[in-house]
């Protein structure tokens, strides 16, 4: 069914019934995956745990898990049920070792979640890999509430095979930020530098907070109906600290495809599962985009902006 006539600036993503059928051979499902289909830069379309029951172990460099959080939500034709916290324990338990095993030894790991399903990530995750880091990500947007409050904080752990050895490049991830306050050293800037355009900046080591990334909205091209899908700026961060060009990025609760279209877009290889076939194709669309527009909002020319500081970097275009 198509989904209707969009409103003039709303750039959501939407799929005609022509494209489905379009994009459908393009899926790759469990039983094609079995008789021995390639699968790198595809999408497989299927249960996670079967999949990986399936891809070799150690393939994959980098590995972004966004599981359902522990929150009552339907994600396509499947609802996801609260579970009290042993049960969502068991069935991160279910998951997340044959998840580690598809790991190189030099890989990392970065885990998804927010407040009522991240101690039981921790404490799951660390049985299988060392946790270097949890990121907390201001995503802004949340559900009011009216006798709680508002939720709009998300966590990301971010975990390692072996911490001696394992890919993490600094300055592919440094935060470009406008100095309102210029300090100056013996007459020279100090830390700073100024654009021709007579702006000020200063290149930023990231910290393990994050308030620069906006959820997709309807405004923006990236956007889809999926519920909970992240924005391209938080997976293309994640990408460039923890994998070189041409790596391999898993992905096994892909949703609307994010971590495949951001990987393309950066040059590297990807590997991503999802079972509701909308969310495939709808992914497989955004890769479709992908081929022509490698543009990631907020992360301009090799740099990441602060939030909001859009006509700035439009200036800065060639
Ligand atoms: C939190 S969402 C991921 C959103 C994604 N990061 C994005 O940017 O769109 C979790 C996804 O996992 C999928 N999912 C849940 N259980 C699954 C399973 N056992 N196998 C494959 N996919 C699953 C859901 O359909 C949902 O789209």
């Amino acid at each position: 069914m198509d989904t209707g006539t969009p409103a003039t600036r709303n750039r959501t993503i939407t799929l005609t019934d022509t494209e489905r059928s379009e994009l459908r051979p393009q899926l790759l499902d469990t039983e094609r995956l079995k008789a021995g289909h390639p699968w790198e830069d595809t999408i497989i379309w299927g249960d996670a745990l079967d999949a990986l029951s399936i891809l070799p172990d150690a393939c994959a460099h980098l590995i972004i898990a966004d599981p359902p959080y522990n929150i009552t939500r339907r994600y396509g034709s499947t609802p996801f049920r609260a579970l009290n916290r042993q049960a969502y324990k068991a069935f991160l338990q279910s998951w997340l070792p044959a998840l580690c095993r598809k790991l190189r030894k030099d890989g990392s790991l970065y885990l998804c979640g927010d407040w009522h399903n991240s101690a039981q990530l921790q404490e799951v995750l660390e049985q299988e890999l060392t946790i270097l880091n949890r990121i907390t990500w201001q995503r802004e947007k949340g559900r009011g509430a009216q006798r709680n409050w508002k939720n709009s904080m998300e966590d990301i752990w971010f975990a390692v095979k072996d911490t001696r050895d394992y890919h993490f490049n600094l300055n592919a991830v440094k935060t470009r930020r406008i100095v309102r306050a210029p300090y100056r050293e013996n007459g020279l800037p100090k830390d700073w530098q100024q654009q021709p355009d007579g702006t000020m900046v200063r290149e930023t080591c990231p910290s393990n907070f994050w308030d620069d990334i906006s959820i997709p909205f309807w405004s923006m091209p990236e956007n889809t109906p999926h519920p909970t899908q992240k924005p391209e700026k938080l997976i293309a961060k994640l990408i460039l600290a923890s994998s070189r060009e041409g790596d391999l990025v898993l992905d096994p609760f892909m949703g609307s495809g994010t971590t495949a279209v951001v990987a393309k877009k950066l040059g590297r290889r990807f590997c991503c599962i999802e079972r509701e076939e909308e969310y495939c194709l709808m992914a497989a669309k955004r890769l479709r985009i992908a081929d022509c527009d490698k543009s990631i909002q907020g992360y301009t020319n090799g740099i990441f902006w602060e939030r909001n500081s859009l006509p700035l970097q439009r200036k800065k275009k060639p």
